[in-house]
């Protein structure tokens, strides 16, 4: 049995019913993921762009005070749009250094290995597909050279606290003295800004939502009838939790043949599909703490609406 079949036998005979959005990224969920990095609603991407523009000097100089060159490796790395903002400046300095990107999908990863190949072919690229606590281990395993380790987009929002905690502490083990984490964290911030990110107006996000229920009717022989469930986004300010639901429009039965399930919905039962959590400094500050890291600087866009924070390990 796949990760995907056990989780979606799993999670659909759950109560309540949920899915991991871990499962969005095959070669259509990427698309669809690109095209919401470009939408109007979808202030995030922008937001860490603009924070790599100004400050890109100033981060090689914190990542690296020794130039001693590094493995820099980025969890989550996608299409690699805003680190090939840093690959050019760490370039354009002739710096020593490697590029490790890892992504759940194989599709992401093939992509971006072919644009590095063009445009930054002095580049050694070495390339992981793997979800983030099975790459861990890896990571421990790998080189003494001095190591920068990226997590980009707000990717650690789709954790909540406790798993975010363990994430954190699983890299702070990897990490030795002089090594550097660098994080995107999404802030709270006006509560429509966020619901309507994650809500826009021509229906990107809900299709990238109910690739899941495609892909279970492509790969597992499902009969999920997409209309009949409707995207459903909320987002409570108290605990700058976004979360995203598919809900069922009438009660319904669905076969998923290649699992021998057949999964039985109330009328609006809901699946909960992906968590986008919001954070501040002080919650930032405490995750930190709670994971044995020490906050040596941040950076924010020039509406403070996104933040990434430069950690090291605490001794
Ligand atoms: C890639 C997980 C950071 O939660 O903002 C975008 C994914 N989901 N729109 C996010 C996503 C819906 C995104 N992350």
């Amino acid at each position: 049995m796949t990760s995907f079949e056990k989780e979606v036998s799993e999670g659909l005979l759950a109560f309540p019913k949920q899915l991991s959005s871990k499962f969005f990224y095959d070669k259509k969920g990427d698309a669809l993921f690109q095209e919401i990095m470009g939408l109007q609603e979808y202030y995030l991407t922008r937001c860490e762009t603009e924070i790599f523009e100004l400050h890109k000097e100033f981060l090689i100089k914190a990542f690296d005070e020794e130039k001693q060159g590094f493995d820099l490796i980025e969890l989550g790395a996608g299409d690699g749009k805003k680190t090939k903002i840093l690959l050019r400046a760490l370039l354009d300095t002739n710096y020593d250094f490697t590029y490790k990107p890892i992504d759940i999908s194989q599709n992401a990863l093939d992509g971006l290995e072919e644009s590095l190949q063009k445009e930054f072919p002095k580049i050694v690229v070495s390339p992981e597909q793997g979800e983030y606590f099975e790459v861990l281990k890896s990571l421990k395993t790998s080189s003494r050279r001095k190591k920068v380790i990226m997590v980009l987009g707000s990717n650690i929002g789709n954790l909540l606290h406790p798993r975010a905690i363990e994430f954190l502490k699983g890299l702070r083990n990897v990490l030795h003295e002089q090594d550097a984490l660098f994080i995107g964290f999404d802030q709270k911030k006006d509560p429509q800004t966020i619901l309507d990110a994650y809500n826009d107006s021509q229906g990107v996000t809900e299709a990238f939502n109910k690739n899941i229920l495609t892909r279970i009717n492509d790969e597992l022989d499902g009969d999920f009838d997409l209309d009949a469930f409707k995207h459903w986004e909320v987002y409570d300010p108290e605990t700058g939790t976004a979360k995203s639901y598919l809900v069922s429009s009438y009660s319904q039965t669905v076969t998923i043949n290649r699992l021998g399930l057949t999964i039985d919905f109330e009328a609006w039962e809901s699946i909960h599909t992906e968590i986008s959590q919001k954070y501040d400094d002080p919650i930032v500050a405490w995750l930190a703490e709670a994971s044995g890291l020490e906050i040596t600087a941040s950076f924010a866009d020039s509406r403070s609406y996104y933040k990434n924070y430069l950690f090291r390990k605490k001794e």
